[in-house]
């Protein structure tokens, strides 16, 4: 499938945001971290600066910082739009208006391009794709995924979902996926009752954990997927 820039709507969250998502410990941290469809959030990038090492994929990634940066700024302001008019299906306590969530978004992809060129360098920002990715089985301790599987079911099927998570249990240890439901409804994915049956099939253990953290209505859980002992 040829990945077009003009389907993207590049939007990126924060290490704050990632370790609220993700219930990051200081210990999770230091491990080896891969992030699937990191996009233009700045996880990698304000890991890097604290001294830990992550490695981000995503298609996005065969793109050059300008064309990213002008995408970005070309859909945000059809983002704000769609937050006004789904007002309701958000959680307006700590950030309180589109607005606001739209600069908190924006700083962090900020950060993201600040530090693409120097990451792609050192191989921290690869363009690799779900569901297939050219790593060691257990190169990684964790493997995140935000705002992709799950989030885009509509979009994303069934299969697709499988195939990627058995790829990302893997390469690596433990898998942590969130948010669970789907993108603007806020109703749980359809995908993830079979999943958590599949997987379990698969000797893998799927366990649904809530989180300190909830912007999407309803959004306030990860999938954490282990080696059953
Ligand atoms: C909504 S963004 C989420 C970015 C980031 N994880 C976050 O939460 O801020 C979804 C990302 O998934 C990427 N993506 C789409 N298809 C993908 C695939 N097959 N494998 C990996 N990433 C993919 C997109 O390019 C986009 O950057």
């Amino acid at each position: 499938m040829v990945f077009k820039l003009e389907k993207v709507v590049p939007w990126g969250r924060s290490f704050a945001d990632y370790r609220k998502m993700f219930n990051l410990s200081d210990r999770d941290l230091e491990l080896k971290i891969l992030d699937c469809g990191g996009g233009p959030a700045s996880f990698n990038a304000e890991m890097a600066k604290m001294g830990n090492r992550v490695i981000s994929c995503d298609p996005l990634y065969n793109f050059e910082k300008t064309a990213i940066a002008d995408r970005i700024n070309d859909t945000y302001p059809s983002i704000i739009k769609g937050l006004k008019t789904n007002f309701d299906l958000f959680v307006w306590q700590e950030i309180q208006t589109p607005e606001d969530l739209g600069k908190l978004r924006l700083s962090a992809m900020k950060l993201f391009l600040a530090d693409f060129e120097k990451g792609r360098e050192q191989n921290r920002y690869l363009n690799q794709e779900l569901p297939n990715l050219p790593f060691d089985s257990n190169q990684f301790d964790l493997a995140l995924c935000s705002h992709l599987l799950f989030t885009y079911s509509e979009q994303f099927s069934y299969d697709f979902h499988l195939l990627s998570i058995r790829e990302m249990c893997r390469v690596a240890k433990e898998v942590r996926i969130f948010p669970l439901v789907d993108n603007f409804t806020g109703t749980p994915s359809p995908h993830l009752a079979p999943l958590q049956q599949a997987l379990k099939l698969d000797g893998y253990q799927a366990t649904i954990t809530t989180v300190d953290y909830e912007f999407q209505k309803g959004g306030n859980q990860m999938l954490v997927i282990n080696k059953a002992n």
